[in-house]
């Protein structure tokens, strides 16, 4: 159970105190040293700012005793990110000075709020240029909410009436995948195993030969999707009568036993808070959560687990970039960069951030597969150019996304870099030192983990340089009326009592995916991506919407004379889940003159028989047309 880096137990074992005696002693040192330099480069205020006193003009919002390594060197006690003028304004009001309190405590003008004022004023916020948006042609962007709706979209080829249609199936060629007969062979569900079968572990997901069909041209071994779904208790519920489809995996994804025992054993024999006890139960809690901080770090090829910050998912992570990294570091007539594919997750922060500083989004257009336009991309960028902020694969579409690419063009330009990994994390191997990213964040649950946990990948030296933007316990190395010490990264992010127990399920979902082998995940998922494409796009009436070559575990649609929710209720029926309506990705379907689609979405314990029982269904509402 201990983790192998726990900083508690070595220091222990190499004779030195422990962290809340190191605390205490940093404490003292540093009351009695106020204005010093501390040892380890956590500076100390030095003629904190009085209250009542405006801040120079390019501070940021409130003043701060609390100091950090993310404050620059010289720069006094006031961030000097830009701000606009009007921040300064309201920042004033917080700075009047203060009463005595009437129990003699000194009241002082610790206030390092996280967040960014607003701007506006308002309760609505807007994009600054996309809200004014001219019509195409009279300048500005001509890509954001495009007003040729349905204009651009693209509508397969009618493929002629039970013919294999001629279009392309979606990235499985680049997965080395065979197709036709043999690739139906290889999807196969193979038959069911005896009730008495044992708990699966790696070794019996791989066929043996003399059972198996034939290893794939490029000799991976064929993958045994039923040993996969005995490990999910939920697929073996039914559904109106029928046995449950979870077409629904862009959505949450389902979980495996040893993810629900992880938690069950979490609770039975460990909880308790983490870093703050000396008993017995405090040191399983803590080394099971930085056990799965390590897990992670591992898993997306991260340098150190203080690049590693737990946060309750993708959403958490962009907003605390946003309210953190954003606050510092973008000013009046800066600009960000997000692609039209984005999920409202990583457009709205930004557009708040944004109208807070003064700021303009820009978005890169997509072509009529899907794809992002990585020449129009290069025109966006220029030196004002503060952050692009990039989804790795569209949730609402599927399209994979070139971010290698996007995050190479980005550095060169001097920006920062967010790659949101919410939808790609579960399909392909991540690793982020490769991608080079500032930023990677993605969600526990979309990679069969519990909800309420995910992680912030963030480079050390970016993260370093960042503000809190929450303050309480756990992130704190000494505090007192007059000024706070902040922890570094990953703790100085994690204020308060975490989501302990889920993220200790999230390191388990992630060594089961370790021991299935993320590329086997990847090659089998492209294999039926493949094949629930050539089945959907010949049945008449049908859209496939989104159509990029390197796609993954997405098929989105929309069928002629039914909306999506019709559709949705008739595989409901028959005990198929799926998602309807805009998938909190609005942007992208407007593009494609659409404000829903049906979206099924393929995760690693499905199968061909389940695409056909869903093809049956839409074929059976094609031929009721209304
Ligand atoms: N982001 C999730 C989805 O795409 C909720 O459905």
């Amino acid at each position: 159970m201990a983790a192998p880096d726990s900083g508690h137990e070595s220091l222990l074992a190499a004779g030195l105190p422990d962290i809340g005696t190191l605390n205490r002693l940093a404490g003292e040192f540093f009351s009695a040293l106020p204005g010093r330099q501390a040892a380890g480069g956590v500076p100390v205020p030095v003629n904190p700012q009085p209250a009542g006193m405006s801040p120079p003009p390019g501070a940021l919002g409130p003043s701060t005793l609390a100091s950090g390594p993310y404050l620059p060197p010289g720069g006094g006690q006031v961030p000097a990110s830009p701000q606009s003028p009007a921040n300064v304004a309201a920042s004033a009001t917080s700075l009047r000075p203060h009463a005595q309190a009437p129990n003699g405590v000194p009241d002082v003008v610790v206030q390092a709020a996280p967040g960014y004022d607003s701007r506006v004023g308002g309760v609505t916020l807007g994009v600054p240029e996309a809200a004014a948006q001219p019509p195409r042609g009279a300048g500005g962007s001509p890509y954001y909410f495009l007003e040729e709706r349905g204009v651009g979209a693209t509508r397969l080829p009618e493929p002629p009436a039970a013919a294999t249609p001629a279009i392309e199936a979606p990235g499985a060629r680049s997965f080395g995948l065979p197709d036709g007969d043999v690739l139906r062979a290889l999807l196969a569900t193979h038959a069911p195993a005896p009730a008495s079968a044992p708990p699966s572990s790696s070794h019996y997901y791989f066929l043996e030969a003399a059972s198996a069909p034939a290893a794939d041209s490029a000799g991976h071994p064929p993958f045994d999707v039923n040993a996969i779904r005995r490990d999910f208790p939920i697929l073996r519920e039914r559904v109106n009568g029928r046995p449950l489809v979870w077409f629904d995996n862009a959505a949450t994804t389902q979980k495996p036993q040893v993810v629900i025992d992880r938690l069950r054993q979490f609770y039975e024999r460990e909880n308790s808070n983490i870093h703050r006890a000396a008993h017995e139960l405090a040191a399983r809690a803590t080394d099971a959560y930085e056990g799965a901080r390590e897990t992670v770090r591992r898993f997306i090829g991260a340098g150190s687990t203080d690049e590693i910050v737990f946060v309750r998912g993708t959403t958490e992570a962009i907003n605390l970039v946003a309210k953190s990294w954003g606050a510092q570091n973008v000013g009046p007539g800066d600009e960000i960069i997000v692609s039209h594919l984005e999920h409202h997750a990583n457009i709205v922060p930004w557009q708040q951030l944004a109208a807070a500083k003064g700021a303009k989004l820009r978005v890169i257009p997509v072509d009529d597969s899907g794809q992002v336009l990585l020449d129009e991309y290069q025109k966006l960028l220029n030196d004002r150019t503060r952050i692009v902020s990039v989804t790795q694969v569209s949730n609402a579409l599927g399209t994979v996304v070139p971010v290698r690419e996007i995050v190479a063009m980005a550095r060169r330009a001097g920006a920062c870099t967010l790659v949101d990994g919410a939808q790609s994390v579960s399909h392909m191997r991540v690793d982020v030192r490769g991608l080079d990213a500032d930023f990677f964040v993605f969600s526990g649950h979309k990679i069969f983990g519990p909800t309420g946990i995910g992680a912030l990948y963030g480079r050390k030296s970016v993260l370093d340089a960042m503000p809190p933007w929450q303050g309480g316990g756990n992130m704190i190395a000494d505090v007192t009326f007059e000024k706070t010490i902040y922890h570094g990264p990953p703790s100085r992010f994690e204020a308060g009592t975490g989501n302990i127990a889920d993220a200790v399920g999230l390191g388990a979902a992630l060594e089961y995916v370790e021991r299935i082998g993320i590329e086997n995940i990847g090659r089998y998922e492209h294999a039926l991506l493949e094949y629930a494409t050539r089945r959907m796009a010949p049945i008449p009436g049908v859209r496939l919407v989104g159509t990029a070559h390197d796609k993954a575990s997405v098929l989105s649609f929309v069928l002629d004379g039914h909306t999506t929710q019709e559709v949705g209720e008739a595989l409901n029926e028959e005990g198929i889940a799926v998602r309807t309506g805009h998938h909190c990705a609005q942007p992208i379907l407007r593009r494609f003159g659409l404000e829903a689609t049906v979206r099924p979405s393929l995760a690693f314990y499905n199968t061909c028989e389940e695409v056909d029982r869903m093809v049956d269904v839409v074929r059976r509402l094609a031929s009721k047309r209304r």
